[in-house]
């Protein structure tokens, strides 16, 4: 089983040549809804990139609104299992506003954390959604919710069989912690992370060893954008370039998906290497289209390419 935890959000967005700047008042191109959240585009990520389905769950919170039965709609349709997911009254779902530069595909994004902000697993809530865990499941996370230290220290503590994969995006200061980042079992992160857990700056094979240094437990993966990424499982150092693409559209839900590719090709045997080249293609699809969850490829048509 794979378990993503983490936020779901509904997300408002505004195509625009450019941002504005202080003051000024811009005319956009246009203004699209889409759902996101960086959990539940792992999530569906995750399902839609395995090679079979049925083995994803998502634990999350939505409000009761309109929003959150999109969401809870959108995971169970691409095979995740929503049976964790609960719906909070008096709290709306979660949101975002996001700018995506045309020019670009690049973004800028505003959360409103909503009922992702309420997500803060107990011991009791982790002992039981946890008790039928077997060597080979993996835990997918990410900062958008505020219980995600707890979730890391309590399988490291109880269920060191199961893979932890974390991504600690939006970065939060207090979580570059070096002895919480060493209990995880892979650690995906980019330049600006890894020098802010580093305390370094300089070229990305000199960042993973300093990385490699403070944290010698995990796998570690570092995210380059466009030049692809380089990653280090025990001693060998690896890299997988970039996919050249044409026409970047809008770049929301890349990282996510990234995540959530590896996961799936880890889970069902995959080599590191082959896992991040996979990702690396799955990403570079949605880089060219609109939204996050929504731009997310099918298994078949990234296997069948790569
Ligand atoms: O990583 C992209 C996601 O970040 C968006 O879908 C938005 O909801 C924010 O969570
Ligand atoms: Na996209």
């Amino acid at each position: 089983m794979i378990t993503v935890i983490g936020s779901l959000n509904y997300d408002l967005v505004t195509f625009s040549p450019r941002c504005p700047r202080a003051g000024e008042t811009l005319q956009g191109e246009q203004l699209e809804e889409h759902l996101g959240g960086k959990g539940l585009n792992e999530a569906i990520a995750t399902a839609r990139l395995s090679v079979a389905k049925g083995h994803v769950r998502m634990w999350g919170n939505v409000g009761d609104d309109e929003h959150g039965r999109k969401m809870v709609a959108a995971l169970t349709e691409a095979g995740v299992d929503t049976g964790l997911v609960s719906v909070l009254p008096g709290v709306s779902s979660g949101s975002a506003t996001i700018i995506v530069e045309t020019e670009s595909g690049e973004n800028r994004i505003i959360i409103i954390p909503g009922a992702n902000g309420e997500l803060k697993p107990s011991d009791e809530q982790l002992a039981a959604n946890f008790k039928d865990s077997q060597p080979g499941d993996f835990v997918v996370l990410q900062n958008e919710f505020p219980g995600v230290r707890k979730v890391i220290e309590w399988l490291h503590a109880n269920k060191p069989d199961v893979s932890v994969v974390y991504n600690p995006s939006p970065v939060r200061d207090e979580l570059l912690d070096p002895e919480l980042l060493n209990k995880v079992a892979y650690l995906v992160v980019n330049e600006g992370e890894a020098e802010q857990i580093t305390g370094r700056s300089g070229g990305e094979k000199d960042l993973l060893a300093a990385l490699h240094q403070l944290l010698p437990r995990p796998t570690l993966i570092i995210t380059l954008g466009a030049r692809g990424c380089i990653f280090q499982s025990g001693g060998a150092v690896e890299s997988v370039a970039g996919v050249k693409v044409r026409n970047v559209v809008d770049t929301t839900g890349a990282g996510d998906t990234f995540l959530g590719a590896v996961v799936s090709q880890l889970y069902f045997g995959a080599d590191l290497a082959r896992a991040v080249e996979f990702a690396t293609a799955a990403a570079s699809v949605v880089i060219q289209r609109k939204g996050a969850a929504e731009s997310i490829p099918e298994y078949s048509r990234i296997a069948l390419r790569n």
